[in-house]
């Protein structure tokens, strides 16, 4: 496995990658892996003749300053893992070297169709605008024929196939294919998140009630009587009622626009709530 940190190093792998015919498979990350990761980088070894592992704390997608400065860093512990499971490039630039500038301070605007502006886009103003500004580099960078993104961030995944089929009707990123992969949970249930590391052991055990709670709603849709308003809102006092948990939102919506919904068909609900100071998200499809 071979580490790049350069815009032009890569560039001149990936055009060798491109001139022996093999295939690319990405996967975007900010580092601080664990199997959820590993779960997509496996897949991406499998179906690919090399596979190019991002590891970058994109600044541009943080609207919190203290966020980001907390965010886990660890790359020699990534390079590692990453080694063991077979991927092939880890790249990993400074945020210097992957943006100019007067990049690294722009607001990025691209139209989302509405997908930017409900739940996580309300919360975090211009979070996607980063998250797109990065990918659709990464995009441009290692031309991969596939890229791997999480269920976790259901959002985030459904606001970069919107970005790719739009352009890839202008033929910007080729023949490219999103790969979605399923959450990876512990055990107990909790959803893997770089920022479970920031949770005490006390903090993991009271977050458990949080895919307990998701898990419980799926039940709870089945009864007599259920709408989807009432099971929002009981998922929202369950977990509101268990001490040092705070629900930002709960909100049950349709798996493809991502607006409320008033049927459990095809929809999914999105949790983000706060476990002491560390914010958690979590989804599950009913
Ligand atoms: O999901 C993430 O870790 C990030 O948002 C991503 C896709 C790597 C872009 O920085």
């Amino acid at each position: 496995m071979q580490i790049i940190t350069t815009k032009n190093e890569l560039k001149a792998i990936v055009g060798a990658c491109k001139a022996n015919k093999q295939t690319i498979g990405l996967v975007p990350t900010m580092g601080a892996l664990h199997a959820g990761h590993a779960s997509l980088v496996k897949r991406a070894v499998e179906d690919n003749d090399v596979c190019f592992v991002s590891v970058f704390v994109n600044p541009t997608q943080f609207n919190n300053k203290e966020d980001l400065a907390k965010y886990p860093r660890n790359i020699e512990r990534d390079a590692q893992l990453l080694e063991s499971i077979g991927a092939t490039y880890v790249f990993a630039p400074t945020p210097e070297e992957m943006y100019s500038a007067e990049e690294m301070n722009t607001t990025f605007e691209f139209d989302f169709a509405g997908l930017d502006k409900v739940m996580e886009g309300k919360m975090r103003p211009g979070h996607f605008n980063g998250v797109v500004q990065v990918v659709s580099r990464l995009f441009y960078l290692v031309q991969p024929d596939k890229a791997y993104f999480g269920e976790k961030d259901f959002q985030q995944l459904a606001i970069i196939h919107h970005m790719v089929e739009r352009s890839s009707m202008a033929g910007t990123f080729g023949n490219l294919q999103i790969i979605d992969c399923p959450i990876v949970r512990e055990e107990s249930g909790l959803a893997l998140s770089s920022r479970n590391e920031r949770l005490s052991a006390e903090e993991k055990k009271t977050a458990l009630a949080i895919s307990k709670t998701l898990f419980d709603s799926l039940k709870w849709a089945k009864e007599d009587n259920a709408t989807v308003a009432s099971i929002q809102q009981r998922v929202i006092d369950t977990v509101n009622a268990v001490e040092g948990l705070e629900v930002e939102y709960y909100e049950i919506v349709d798996q493809t626009s991502l607006l409320p919904t008033d049927t459990f068909n095809h929809a999914i609900g999105c949790i983000t709530v706060y476990c002491g100071p560390v914010r958690l998200i979590d989804n599950i499809k009913y």
